[in-house]
C-alpha cells in the first residue's frame, strides 16, 4: 500500500474568524492565527484545512466568494496570509484551503456581468433558465431556507441554477472558459506554497435533465481533468473531496488508476453511525456502513494512496442526509430535542454538548473515531469540549469564537463588540484552564493523538472486525476490531486489538481460546495491569486498545 503523508496526518479544521483578533475589531485574522499556530502544534497536528479566507459578501460565511485572489478585508491582507502560510510551514504544519468551484457570489464580477447583459461573455459562465422548471429531480439542500434551486434575477430577466442559497449562483460547467478560469485560481494559491484543497461540493458540478444532478459522469470527467493538471503542474498537491455521499457514490471521486481524481475524501456516511451505535448501545450502524465501505487499500481500481478522511464534527450542521428517514428521526429525538437545534437535514450542535458533557462518551466516541480507517480531522474548539449557541442563525452556534482564556472576550479579543458572542462557559471552559488539568478534554485529546500516532496500524493497518464471544448482549454491545500491518506478525507495533463496550453496563467478552503466557498492554490506560487473556469484563463505556507483548 503506498503510505503518502496524509495517511500519517491528523488534520486540524481552523475556521480563521473565530481564532484570534490581532487588530482589536472584534473578528479573527491571518496574524491573530499565527500567534495561536503552537497550540495547534501542540495538539499533534500535521495539516491545517482553513476554511473560506477569501473576499465574500459573507451570506455563506465565505462559501460565497466574490474575489478568488483576494483575502477578505477581515482577514488581512494576501501578505498576511502569505506570513500565516510560512509560520504554519516552519512549525512543519501543513496548510490546506478551500476551493468553492461549485457556485460563485452574487457579488462576484463575473454573475453582475453576466446578469446585465445577455451578450456578454460572462453569461455563459451560470445556468439561466426562461422558465425555471428545468432538472425538476434534483433536491434542495437548504431546504429550511430555499424553496427551489431556480432563483429569478429581475437584471436578467431570467432564473439561475443554484445548488445551495440563493445568493450563490451555480457555475455552469458546460463552459470551458469555466474550467480554465478554475484552473488559474488553483494555480494562484498552488504557486503561493499551499499544500493542497479540500473541494467544496463538487457533486453538483454539472446538471442534466432526469437525473437528480449528482455525480454525474461529466463532473468526473471535469475532476479526472482537474487532477491531471494539478498532478502535472504541482505534484504532490493534495485535493480533498466534500462529497456528501453513500459510500458507492463516494468510491468514483477516487478516480481510477489510471485516471485518478482525489486522494483523499471525506467519509460522511460512518460519522453520524458512530453516533447512533454511542446512544443506541448497539455496533450494528458501524459495522453494516464499513460493510458497505471498499477496503481502499485492497480495491482493484482504486489508485495507490487512496484514503479516507474521518470526522466527528466541522462547521456545518452534523449531517444526517446519509441515513434512512427512520434513524434521522430517532437521532433528532435523541440528539436534538429542541427545534432549535435542528437544521435541514441535521443537528446544529458542537461535539461536548451532544455528549451532555460526559467525558467518558466523549473518550469512547474519539477513541472509536480515532481508531478505525481514514486520516481524523479535530474542529477547532471540540478539543477543549468547547459549546454551541443554539440560539445564532444558521450554523453559526457552532462557528463562536475560541476560548483561550478567562479574561475579556476569552482572549480571542479586545474589541467592545465580537463578530458573534463568545459563548458565556468560556470562564470554565478554556484552553487555559484545560492546560492544567490532566484530564481535561485538551490534555485527553493530546493523549488520544500522540497515542494513536505512535501505531503505525492505526494510521496505515488494514481493518476487521473481531467477534467478541457468545454472551447475547455483548455481541451487539461491543464493538471490536483489529487494524494490523501485516496478519501473521505479532510485533507489538503491528496490531492493535480495539474494544469497545457501547453499553451503560459491564459487558463480558469472551475472544481468547486458550492463551497460554500471551499478554497485552492498553495504549489507553497506559498504568494498568497488562491484561492475561481475551476473556474479560468490560466495564460500562470502556475503550481499549490493546497491543500484544512479549512474556517471558
Ligand atoms: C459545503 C460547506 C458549507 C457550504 C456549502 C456551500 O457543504 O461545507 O458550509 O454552505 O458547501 O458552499
Amino acid at each position: 500500500m503506498a503510505a503518502e503523508w496524509y495517511h500519517d496526518a491528523v488534520f486540524y479544521e481552523l475556521y480563521i474568524r473565530a481564532y484570534q483578533d490581532s487588530n482589536g475589531d472584534g473578528q479573527g485574522d491571518f496574524r491573530g492565527a499565527i500567534q495561536r499556530l503552537d497550540h495547534i502544534k501542540s495538539l499533534g497536528v500535521d495539516c491545517i484545512w482553513v476554511m473560506p479566507h477569501y473576499a465574500s459578501p459573507l451570506l455563506d460565511d465565505g462559501y460565497d466568494i466574490a474575489d478568488y485572489t483576494a483575502v477578505h478585508p477581515d482577514y488581512g491582507t494576501l501578505n498576511d496570509f502569505k506570513a500565516f502560510l510560512d509560520a504554519a510551514h516552519a512549525r512543519g504544519l501543513k496548510v490546506i484551503t478551500d476551493l468553492v468551484m461549485n457556485h460563485t457570489s452574487d457579488q462576484h464580477p463575473w454573475f453582475q456581468a453576466a446578469r446585465k447583459d445577455p451578450q456578454s461573455p460572462y453569461r455563459n459562465y451560470y445556468v439561466w433558465s426562461d422558465t425555471g422548471t428545468e432538472y425538476a429531480d434534483a433536491r434542495i439542500i437548504f431546504l429550511d431556507i430555499e424553496s427551489s434551486n431556480w432563483t429569478y434575477d429581475p437584471v436578467a430577466g431570467q432564473y439561475f441554477w443554484h445548488r445551495f442559497f440563493s445568493s450563490q449562483p451555480d457555475l455552469n460547467y458546460d463552459n470551458p472558459k469555466v474550467h480554465e478560469e478554475m484552473f488559474n485560481i488553483i494555480r494562484f494559491w498552488l504557486d503561493m506554497g499551499i499544500d493542497g484543497f479540500r473541494v467544496d461540493a463538487i457533486p453538483y458540478l454539472y446538471e442534466r435533465e432526469g437525473t437528480n444532478c449528482e455525480n454525474l459522469p461529466e463532473t468526473h470527467e471535469f475532476l479526472k481533468g482537474m487532477r491531471r493538471m494539478v498532478e502535472e503542474e504541482y505534484p504532490g498537491t493534495l485535493l480533498v473531496a466534500e462529497a456528501n455521499q453513500w459510500p458507492e457514490d463516494l468510491l468514483p471521486y477516487f478516480g481510477t488508476r489510471a485516471e485518478p481524481e482525489f486522494p483523499m475524501c471525506f467519509h460522511f456516511p460512518i460519522m453520524p453511525r458512530l453516533y447512533q451505535s454511542l446512544k443506541a448501545q448497539d455496533k450494528r450502524p458501524i459495522v453494516d456502513i464499513w460493510a458497505r465501505t471498499p477496503d481502499l487499500a485492497h480495491a482493484p481500481d482504486i489508485p495507490p494512496g487512496a484514503q479516507w478522511m474521518t470526522f466527528l464534527r466541522n462547521h456545518d450542521e452534523l449531517t444526517l442526509e446519509m441515513v434512512t428517514p427512520d434513524v434521522r428521526q430517532w437521532m433528532w429525538e435523541q440528539y436534538a430535542p429542541e427545534p432549535q437545534m435542528r437544521l435541514n437535514l441535521g443537528i446544529r450542535r458542537r461535539l461536548a454538548p451532544l455528549l451532555d458533557r460526559d467525558k467518558q462518551k466523549w473518550f469512547l466516541l474519539n477513541a472509536m473515531f480515532l481508531s478505525l480507517p481514514g486520516t481524523p480531522i479535530v474542529y477547532y474548539g471540540d478539543e477543549i469540549g468547547m459549546g454551541d449557541n443554539i440560539w445564532l442563525p444558521d450554523r453559526h452556534g457552532c462557528r463562536t469564537p475560541m476560548q483561550w482564556d478567562d479574561s475579556r472576550n476569552s482572549g480571542f479579543s479586545t474589541a467592545q463588540e465580537t463578530y458573534f458572542p463568545v459563548h458565556q462557559e468560556y470562564g470554565e471552559i478554556n484552553v487555559a484552564v484545560q492546560e492544567k488539568d490532566p484530564k481535561s478534554f485538551l490534555n485527553l485529546m493530546r493523549f488520544l493523538l500522540k497515542t494513536r500516532q505512535g501505531q503505525l496500524a492505526l494510521r496505515r493497518g488494514d481493518f476487521e472486525f473481531v467477534e467478541t464471544g457468545l454472551d447475547a448482549d455483548s455481541t451487539t454491545a461491543v464493538l471490536a476490531y483489529r487494524r494490523f500491518i501485516n496478519p501473521r506478525s505479532v510485533n507489538e507495533h503491528q496490531s492493535v486489538l480495539c474494544l469497545f463496550n457501547l453499553s451503560d453496563r459491564a459487558q463480558k467478552v469472551t475472544m481468547g481460546k486458550d492463551e497460554g503466557t500471551r499478554s497485552w498492554i492498553d495504549l489507553l490506560h497506559p498504568h494498568t495491569k497488562p491484561w492475561h487473556s481475551l476473556n474479560a469484563d468490560l466495564g460500562p463505556r470502556a475503550a481499549h486498545w490493546l497491543v500484544e507483548i512479549t512474556t517471558h
